[in-house]
């Protein structure tokens, strides 16, 4: 069975979408089977892989509001092994309804976790129905966050969040394993390190994975459409990407961390 990693964070623009998607090509290149799915209406993933949609095609907004289902919404990217889900930028939020565990019901349904290594989801940056249904389906959470200050009060937040459906699932005997990442590093900035360490002294320091360093190169990558791995191999964020691979799979591996 597949893994499934929901990547989050409640703010904005704390590096979600760049390290899922870097992450899942990440994963592909090393040669797991990886599915992205996207949730925000930003519909930013199909960017990141260059995947060039057309009004009618299918959505994972599409199957939430009813309309198919998930298999039927699968894209391939121009890399082996790593397929899309995209979203719908005109999806009204109204239109999900309220059940939490849409999601995961059909990925069991449509058996994608026998199809794929890895299911990787990017969440929109609140908390609505849709990110409740990534919780509800994860096994793994990523949480990328910004090392100043109000970032950190935001993970507190979400840290409750996280924690009434982590007791949900332990109930039903999964254990949900949550790790923290901090994202645009510049490793002088004494706050950076601060932000960090307080978070790392509240969750664990086996729950703080290795950062991504300030690297244009991520947005650039997204520009032209490819993961930056192969948009710029040498660069650091790339480096830093292989590490946060590594250590992700390690959470993935042993569920005793
Ligand atoms: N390591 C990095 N170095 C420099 N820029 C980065 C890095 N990671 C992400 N970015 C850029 O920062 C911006 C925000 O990142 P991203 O879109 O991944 O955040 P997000 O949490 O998904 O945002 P949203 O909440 O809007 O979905 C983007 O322009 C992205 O390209
Ligand atoms: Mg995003």
């Amino acid at each position: 069975m597949a893994h499934i990693l929901v990547v989050t964070n409640r703010k904005g623009g704390s590096g979600k979408t760049a390290t899922a998607v870097n992450l899942a090509a990440e994963f592909a290149e090393r040669g797991s089977r990886v599915l992205l799915i996207d949730l925000d209406t930003q519909n930013h993933c199909a960017l990141g892989l260059g995947i060039k949609l057309s009004k009618t095609d299918a959505t994972v907004h599409g199957f939430f509001a009813g309309q198919h289902n998930l298999t039927t919404a699968i894209k391939h990217s121009r890399w082996s092994n790593l397929d899309l889900i995209p979203a719908d930028p005109l999806f009204e939020h109204g239109a999900a309804g309220n059940d939490e565990f849409r999601l995961r019901s059909a990925l069991l349904d449509e058996a994608l976790g026998a199809r794929y290594d890895i299911l990787i989801l990017d969440t929109p940056p609140s908390l609505d129905i849709l990110l409740l249904n990534a919780l509800y389906a994860a096994d793994r959470v990523l949480v990328p966050f910004l090392p100043h200050f109000l970032a950190g009060e935001g993970v507190k937040q979400l840290a409750r969040v996280l924690f009434k459906v982590g007791s949900h699932r332990a109930n039903e005997g999964v254990r949900v394993l949550i790790a923290y990442v901090p994202v645009m590093l510049a490793a002088r900035i004494g706050q950076h390190k601060k932000v960090a360490n307080a978070i790392s002294s509240q969750f664990g320091a086996t729950r703080m994975l290795p950062g991504i360093r300030n690297d244009i190169r991520v947005a650039e990558s997204f520009s032209v459409g490819q993961p930056v791995r192969y948009y710029a191999p040498k660069t650091r964020a790339t480096e830093d990407y292989q590490h946060l691979t590594d250590a992700v799979l390690r959470l993935l591996e042993n569920p005793d961390r």
